[in-house]
């Protein structure tokens, strides 16, 4: 076992010098239409392959669903968009598992190949690194919108495009440009998996909210109420660990710790090979840098 749990992925060494990259995630839906929470789930799931710098393979779907509220065609199309999403990162979906629960959920083991010199793990942030996104923040707060009907389908075309974005070129561009650590933004929230990335180690992030993308509407939201849970709960989990500056507001503050579906992916790496990263064309954001530290976060 090269990595165990507690990172995005593990990795296994297989005999001749191969190393495989295992992962598992399942979700409740996000959107309404089952086609693109069956694609998004996938993204979703493909992404902690791509957090290690690994390449995926093959997948086994599951599916949780009441039988008797949902029929066979709801069922269909999450799996068409979830096939449709697979395709697109050339991995084979080889089974799958169903099985009865009060509420939908779906998701994915996932198996891909990784190289065992060029494994990006959560920690190794070097003091002088930047720290770069690869996709705004908002999702979380803008899918309860959706619950909360304060926004209708049309009105989140932007955080549902992110959710299908895979983060393969993003992974491939950071093994590219020798990324020192990195992470997906997930359920934790940015400053949560920023804080994953510093246990243990001896360095601070200094994180810029004003550099931070965020989708559209997403401040309106929180400021009408629109805030996810998790949202509270991250916020609590790593309080001690941040350091805001005075006046730094509670909604700034949960936007940090907003939970993102098929969130990017959150990178360290030297400054002098951001151009190499910037070259690949994918979309990313240096929101802040690495100093020596104690593992802590200071929001500047
Ligand atoms: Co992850
Ligand atoms: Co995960």
């Amino acid at each position: 076992m090269l990595v165990g749990p507690g990172d995005d992925a593990g990795v296994y060494l297989l005999p001749g010098n191969h190393a495989i990259v295992e992962t598992v995630d399942i979700i409740t839906p996000v959107v309404n239409n089952p086609f693109e929470f069956g694609a998004i789930s996938t993204a979703n799931s493909l992404s902690d392959v791509y957090a290690m710098g690994g390449k995926p393979l093959t997948a086994l779907a599951l599916v949780g669903f009441s039988s008797c509220d949902f029929g066979p065609k709801v069922i269909a199309e999450i799996l068409k968009g979830a096939v449709d999403m697979l395709n697109k990162a050339g991995v084979s979906l080889l089974g799958g598992h169903s099985f009865e629960n009060p509420e939908i959920r779906f998701g994915l083991s996932v198996t891909g190949i990784i190289n065992k010199d060029k494994i990006l793990r959560k920690s190794g942030a070097i003091p002088g690194n930047v720290i770069i996104i690869t996709k705004p923040l908002g999702i979380g707060v803008i899918t309860t919108a959706l619950k909360g009907r304060r926004l209708k389908d049309k009105d989140i075309r932007t955080a549902v495009k992110w959710m299908l974005t895979l983060n393969d070129k993003a992974s491939e561009a950071a093994l590219k440009a020798d990324a020192s650590s990195a992470t997906d933004v997930t359920g934790f929230g940015l400053l949560g998996h920023a804080s994953n990335m510093l246990a243990g180690t001896d360095v601070n992030f200094i994180i810029e909210p004003k550099a931070i993308p965020v989708i559209d509407k997403t401040r309106a939201m929180i400021a009408s109420g629109m805030i996810p849970e998790g949202a509270y709960n991250n916020l609590k989990f790593f309080e001690g660990e941040v350091e805001y500056p005075r006046g730094f507001s509670e909604d700034e503050k949960l936007l940090l710790a907003d939970p993102q579906t098929s969130g990017g992916l959150l990178i360290t790496l030297a400054a002098d090979r951001l151009d190499v990263f910037r070259k690949m064309a994918v979309p990313c954001t240096v929101i802040g840098r690495v100093e020596k530290g104690k593992g802590k976060i200071r929001v500047i």
